[in-house]
Protein backbone atom coordinates (compact mmCIF):
# COMPACT_ATOMS: atom_id res chain seq x y z
CA UNK A 1 0.00 0.00 0.00
CA UNK A 2 1.63 3.39 -1.36
CA UNK A 3 1.74 6.22 1.25
CA UNK A 4 1.98 9.28 -0.14
CA UNK A 5 2.80 12.99 0.71
CA UNK A 6 0.07 13.45 2.92
CA UNK A 7 1.63 10.87 5.24
CA UNK A 8 4.69 13.03 4.92
CA UNK A 9 2.83 16.12 5.42
CA UNK A 10 1.67 15.12 8.60
CA UNK A 11 5.46 13.96 9.71
CA UNK A 12 6.48 17.49 9.22
CA UNK A 13 4.70 19.51 11.77
CA UNK A 14 4.26 19.34 15.42
CA UNK A 15 4.88 22.59 17.26
CA UNK A 16 2.44 23.19 20.55
CA UNK A 17 1.85 25.20 23.71
CA UNK A 18 -0.29 22.91 25.96
CA UNK A 19 -0.95 22.61 29.64
CA UNK A 20 -2.73 19.75 31.64
CA UNK A 21 -6.18 20.46 32.85
CA UNK A 22 -5.56 19.64 36.42
CA UNK A 23 -2.18 22.07 36.11
CA UNK A 24 -4.03 25.13 34.93
CA UNK A 25 -7.59 24.54 36.42
CA UNK A 26 -6.55 26.28 39.97
CA UNK A 27 -9.06 29.08 40.83
CA UNK A 28 -9.73 30.59 44.44
CA UNK A 29 -12.73 29.61 46.37
CA UNK A 30 -15.50 31.99 47.06
CA UNK A 31 -16.79 35.38 45.16
CA UNK A 32 -15.28 36.12 42.01
CA UNK A 33 -16.83 38.66 39.69
CA UNK A 34 -14.31 38.60 36.87
CA UNK A 35 -15.40 37.21 34.04
CA UNK A 36 -14.69 33.50 33.15
CA UNK A 37 -11.36 32.21 31.76
CA UNK A 38 -11.82 31.00 28.32
CA UNK A 39 -11.15 27.50 28.40
CA UNK A 40 -7.75 26.26 27.95
CA UNK A 41 -7.25 24.47 24.10
CA UNK A 42 -7.55 20.95 23.85
CA UNK A 43 -4.66 18.81 22.76
CA UNK A 44 -5.58 15.02 21.88
CA UNK A 45 -3.46 12.33 21.13
CA UNK A 46 -4.98 9.11 19.58
CA UNK A 47 -3.62 5.83 19.73
CA UNK A 48 -4.51 4.29 15.52
CA UNK A 49 -2.42 1.33 16.04
CA UNK A 50 -3.25 -2.12 17.16
CA UNK A 51 -0.66 -2.12 20.14
CA UNK A 52 -0.16 0.56 23.26
CA UNK A 53 1.65 3.16 22.79
CA UNK A 54 3.99 4.19 26.12
CA UNK A 55 4.99 7.72 25.99
CA UNK A 56 6.43 10.72 28.56
CA UNK A 57 4.63 14.38 28.42
CA UNK A 58 5.95 17.44 29.37
CA UNK A 59 4.75 20.64 30.51
CA UNK A 60 6.53 23.60 29.36
CA UNK A 61 7.16 26.53 31.65
CA UNK A 62 5.69 24.45 34.94
CA UNK A 63 7.06 22.83 37.80
CA UNK A 64 5.35 19.65 36.83
CA UNK A 65 7.67 16.93 35.65
CA UNK A 66 7.76 14.75 32.50
CA UNK A 67 4.57 12.05 33.15
CA UNK A 68 4.65 8.45 31.29
CA UNK A 69 1.66 7.53 29.82
CA UNK A 70 0.12 4.61 28.27
CA UNK A 71 -2.37 5.02 25.04
CA UNK A 72 -4.20 1.88 24.78
CA UNK A 73 -5.16 1.06 20.92
CA UNK A 74 -8.31 2.76 19.69
CA UNK A 75 -8.36 5.62 22.80
CA UNK A 76 -7.36 9.24 22.99
CA UNK A 77 -5.87 11.50 25.76
CA UNK A 78 -6.71 15.03 26.32
CA UNK A 79 -4.26 17.98 27.58
CA UNK A 80 -6.26 21.05 28.34
CA UNK A 81 -3.49 23.68 28.57
CA UNK A 82 -2.25 26.93 27.21
CA UNK A 83 1.61 25.93 27.43
CA UNK A 84 3.13 24.12 24.67
CA UNK A 85 4.27 20.39 25.97
CA UNK A 86 6.85 18.32 25.16
CA UNK A 87 6.27 14.59 23.66
CA UNK A 88 8.74 11.77 23.65
CA UNK A 89 8.17 8.05 22.14
CA UNK A 90 10.24 5.69 20.79
CA UNK A 91 9.61 3.73 17.74
CA UNK A 92 11.66 1.15 18.47
CA UNK A 93 14.92 2.10 16.81
CA UNK A 94 15.09 5.58 18.32
CA UNK A 95 13.36 8.15 20.08
CA UNK A 96 11.05 10.88 18.68
CA UNK A 97 10.59 14.42 20.16
CA UNK A 98 8.05 16.56 19.18
CA UNK A 99 6.58 19.83 20.45
CA UNK A 100 2.52 19.89 20.57
CA UNK A 101 0.55 23.31 19.77
CA UNK A 102 -2.07 23.33 22.35
CA UNK A 103 -5.39 23.13 20.40
CA UNK A 104 -4.36 20.77 17.86
CA UNK A 105 -5.23 16.74 17.01
CA UNK A 106 -2.23 13.93 16.86
CA UNK A 107 -2.99 10.51 16.10
CA UNK A 108 0.29 8.07 16.79
CA UNK A 109 0.13 5.79 13.39
CA UNK A 110 2.69 3.30 11.47
CA UNK A 111 5.01 4.90 8.91
CA UNK A 112 5.46 3.25 5.91
CA UNK A 113 8.28 0.94 7.66
CA UNK A 114 5.89 -0.15 9.98
CA UNK A 115 7.33 2.21 12.42
CA UNK A 116 5.40 4.27 15.00
CA UNK A 117 5.10 7.73 14.14
CA UNK A 118 3.03 10.78 15.15
CA UNK A 119 0.89 12.37 12.86
CA UNK A 120 -1.26 15.18 12.56
CA UNK A 121 -5.19 14.37 12.69
CA UNK A 122 -8.36 16.36 11.96
CA UNK A 123 -10.31 16.17 15.24
CA UNK A 124 -9.28 14.32 18.83
CA UNK A 125 -13.05 13.80 19.02
CA UNK A 126 -13.08 10.08 20.63
CA UNK A 127 -16.72 8.85 19.03
CA UNK A 128 -15.43 8.93 15.93
CA UNK A 129 -12.75 7.78 13.49
CA UNK A 130 -10.33 10.54 12.45
CA UNK A 131 -10.01 9.94 9.07
CA UNK A 132 -7.35 12.10 7.36
CA UNK A 133 -5.53 15.26 8.12
CA UNK A 134 -7.20 18.45 6.75
CA UNK A 135 -4.64 18.37 3.55
CA UNK A 136 -6.42 20.16 0.40
CA UNK A 137 -6.20 18.47 -3.04
CA UNK A 138 -4.27 21.04 -4.87
CA UNK A 139 -6.29 22.51 -7.90
CA UNK A 140 -5.07 20.78 -10.88
CA UNK A 141 -5.52 17.42 -8.75
CA UNK A 142 -9.11 18.17 -8.23
CA UNK A 143 -9.61 19.20 -12.20
CA UNK A 144 -8.14 16.19 -13.01
CA UNK A 145 -10.25 13.87 -10.34
CA UNK A 146 -13.29 15.82 -12.36
CA UNK A 147 -12.39 15.09 -15.51
CA UNK A 148 -11.36 11.46 -14.90
CA UNK A 149 -14.70 10.81 -13.43
CA UNK A 150 -16.61 12.72 -16.33
CA UNK A 151 -18.51 14.83 -14.03
CA UNK A 152 -21.36 16.31 -15.81
CA UNK A 153 -25.07 18.11 -14.98
CA UNK A 154 -26.37 15.09 -14.01
CA UNK A 155 -24.47 13.90 -11.26
CA UNK A 156 -24.66 14.24 -7.67
CA UNK A 157 -20.97 14.11 -5.91
CA UNK A 158 -20.54 13.19 -2.03
CA UNK A 159 -17.07 14.35 -0.83
CA UNK A 160 -16.34 11.87 2.07
CA UNK A 161 -14.12 14.54 4.31
CA UNK A 162 -15.13 17.57 1.90
CA UNK A 163 -12.00 20.19 3.68
CA UNK A 164 -13.00 23.41 2.30
CA UNK A 165 -15.39 22.09 -0.27
CA UNK A 166 -13.17 22.82 -3.58
CA UNK A 167 -13.85 19.48 -5.23
CA UNK A 168 -18.00 20.13 -4.89
CA UNK A 169 -17.10 23.90 -5.24
CA UNK A 170 -15.21 23.30 -8.57
CA UNK A 171 -17.63 21.02 -9.98
CA UNK A 172 -20.84 22.82 -9.44
CA UNK A 173 -19.34 25.98 -11.28
CA UNK A 174 -17.56 24.22 -13.92
CA UNK A 175 -19.83 21.48 -14.84
CA UNK A 176 -22.85 22.20 -12.96
CA UNK A 177 -22.91 19.48 -10.83
CA UNK A 178 -24.81 19.08 -7.41
CA UNK A 179 -22.92 17.99 -4.22
CA UNK A 180 -22.69 17.04 -0.84
CA UNK A 181 -19.83 17.48 1.43
CA UNK A 182 -19.88 16.48 5.09
CA UNK A 183 -16.35 17.54 7.29
CA UNK A 184 -16.24 16.61 10.90
CA UNK A 185 -14.05 20.32 11.54
CA UNK A 186 -17.00 22.68 12.19
CA UNK A 187 -14.42 25.16 10.81
CA UNK A 188 -14.33 23.69 7.59
CA UNK A 189 -18.05 23.45 6.93
CA UNK A 190 -17.99 27.56 7.71
CA UNK A 191 -14.67 27.68 5.10
CA UNK A 192 -16.91 25.76 2.68
CA UNK A 193 -20.32 27.64 3.04
CA UNK A 194 -17.99 31.14 2.48
CA UNK A 195 -16.45 29.85 -0.60
CA UNK A 196 -19.87 28.44 -1.92
CA UNK A 197 -21.53 31.71 -1.50
CA UNK A 198 -18.52 33.65 -2.71
CA UNK A 199 -18.40 30.94 -5.96
CA UNK A 200 -22.53 32.02 -6.26
CA UNK A 201 -23.20 28.27 -6.25
CA UNK A 202 -25.13 27.39 -2.83
CA UNK A 203 -27.95 26.23 -4.73
CA UNK A 204 -26.19 23.34 -6.12
CA UNK A 205 -24.01 22.30 -2.82
CA UNK A 206 -24.70 21.33 0.52
CA UNK A 207 -22.25 20.99 3.18
CA UNK A 208 -22.56 19.94 6.98
CA UNK A 209 -20.95 18.85 9.82
CA UNK A 210 -21.57 15.13 10.26
CA UNK A 211 -19.02 12.24 10.54
CA UNK A 212 -18.44 10.56 7.47
CA UNK A 213 -19.03 7.13 8.89
CA UNK A 214 -22.83 8.16 9.62
CA UNK A 215 -23.49 9.64 5.89
CA UNK A 216 -25.86 7.77 3.78
CA UNK A 217 -24.61 7.78 0.20
CA UNK A 218 -26.77 6.18 -1.60
CA UNK A 219 -28.03 9.48 -3.81
CA UNK A 220 -24.58 9.36 -4.95
CA UNK A 221 -23.35 9.14 -8.79
CA UNK A 222 -19.89 9.84 -7.91
CA UNK A 223 -17.73 9.70 -4.70
CA UNK A 224 -14.65 11.79 -4.27
CA UNK A 225 -12.08 10.53 -1.36
CA UNK A 226 -9.29 12.36 -0.13
CA UNK A 227 -8.21 10.04 3.29
CA UNK A 228 -5.39 7.86 4.40
CA UNK A 229 -5.68 4.28 2.30
CA UNK A 230 -6.81 2.30 5.82
CA UNK A 231 -9.98 5.31 5.66
CA UNK A 232 -10.21 4.15 2.50
CA UNK A 233 -10.79 0.34 3.78
CA UNK A 234 -12.90 1.34 6.79
CA UNK A 235 -15.25 3.36 4.50
CA UNK A 236 -15.35 -0.11 2.20
CA UNK A 237 -18.45 -1.66 3.42
CA UNK A 238 -19.80 1.46 3.30
CA UNK A 239 -19.01 2.38 -0.66
CA UNK A 240 -19.93 -1.78 -1.43
CA UNK A 241 -23.55 -1.73 0.40
CA UNK A 242 -24.85 2.11 -0.20
CA UNK A 243 -23.97 2.94 -3.46
CA UNK A 244 -25.84 2.01 -6.47
CA UNK A 245 -24.20 -0.44 -9.52
CA UNK A 246 -22.33 2.02 -11.84
CA UNK A 247 -21.30 5.12 -9.32
CA UNK A 248 -17.89 6.42 -10.23
CA UNK A 249 -15.37 6.46 -7.12
CA UNK A 250 -12.42 8.78 -7.41
CA UNK A 251 -9.43 8.65 -4.60
CA UNK A 252 -6.78 11.24 -4.32
CA UNK A 253 -3.11 9.05 -4.06
CA UNK A 254 -5.04 6.05 -2.13
CA UNK A 255 -6.12 3.12 -4.06
CA UNK A 256 -9.22 1.40 -2.44
CA UNK A 257 -7.86 -1.81 -0.89
CA UNK A 258 -9.53 -5.11 -2.25
CA UNK A 259 -11.13 -3.12 -5.29
CA UNK A 260 -8.53 -3.56 -7.76
CA UNK A 261 -11.26 -5.03 -9.96
CA UNK A 262 -13.33 -2.18 -10.12
CA UNK A 263 -10.35 -0.29 -11.37
CA UNK A 264 -11.20 1.68 -14.43
CA UNK A 265 -8.33 4.46 -14.61
CA UNK A 266 -5.27 5.85 -12.61
CA UNK A 267 -3.82 9.20 -13.59
CA UNK A 268 -0.44 10.71 -12.48
CA UNK A 269 0.36 14.63 -12.23
CA UNK A 270 3.06 16.37 -10.60
CA UNK A 271 2.11 19.91 -9.16
CA UNK A 272 3.84 23.09 -9.63
CA UNK A 273 5.99 22.34 -6.43
CA UNK A 274 7.43 19.03 -7.90
CA UNK A 275 5.05 16.73 -5.52
CA UNK A 276 3.52 13.70 -7.97
CA UNK A 277 0.14 13.04 -6.98
CA UNK A 278 -2.53 9.84 -8.32
CA UNK A 279 -5.98 10.13 -9.16
CA UNK A 280 -7.76 6.40 -9.07
CA UNK A 281 -11.00 5.86 -10.49
CA UNK A 282 -13.15 3.02 -9.21
CA UNK A 283 -16.63 1.85 -10.66
CA UNK A 284 -19.10 0.03 -8.47
C1 LIG B 1 -7.18 15.22 3.32
S1 LIG B 1 -8.57 16.22 3.74
C2 LIG B 1 -9.42 16.22 2.17
C3 LIG B 1 -10.27 17.45 1.96
C4 LIG B 1 -10.97 17.54 0.58
N1 LIG B 1 -11.73 16.34 0.32
C5 LIG B 1 -9.94 17.74 -0.51
O1 LIG B 1 -9.61 16.77 -1.20
O2 LIG B 1 -9.46 18.89 -0.66
C6 LIG B 1 -9.53 15.10 4.74
C7 LIG B 1 -10.68 15.74 5.46
O3 LIG B 1 -11.40 14.71 6.16
C8 LIG B 1 -11.94 15.26 7.34
N2 LIG B 1 -12.30 14.18 8.27
C9 LIG B 1 -11.49 13.42 9.04
N3 LIG B 1 -12.21 12.52 9.74
C10 LIG B 1 -13.50 12.71 9.41
C11 LIG B 1 -14.73 12.09 9.79
N4 LIG B 1 -14.78 11.07 10.66
N5 LIG B 1 -15.87 12.54 9.22
C12 LIG B 1 -15.87 13.58 8.34
N6 LIG B 1 -14.74 14.21 7.96
C13 LIG B 1 -13.57 13.78 8.47
C14 LIG B 1 -10.84 16.19 7.83
O4 LIG B 1 -11.33 17.17 8.71
C15 LIG B 1 -10.31 16.76 6.51
O5 LIG B 1 -10.88 18.00 6.21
Amino acid sequence: MKRRPIFRAFAAVLVVTAAFAGVSACRPEGPDKSPEPAAAPETTLRNVTSDPVHYTIRVLFSNVGPMARTLAPGTVDRFSSRTAMDLQFSNGDHDKLYRLEPGSAHSFRLDERGKLEMFKGAHGLADAADLAPYVPTPMPVVEKMLETAGVGPEDIIYDIGCGDGRILITAAREYGARGVGVDIVPERIRECLAAAKAAGVERLVEFRRQDAMTLDISAATVVTLYLLPESNLLLRPKLEAQLRKGTRVVSHNYTIEGWESRGAKSETLTDDVGTEHAVYLYIK
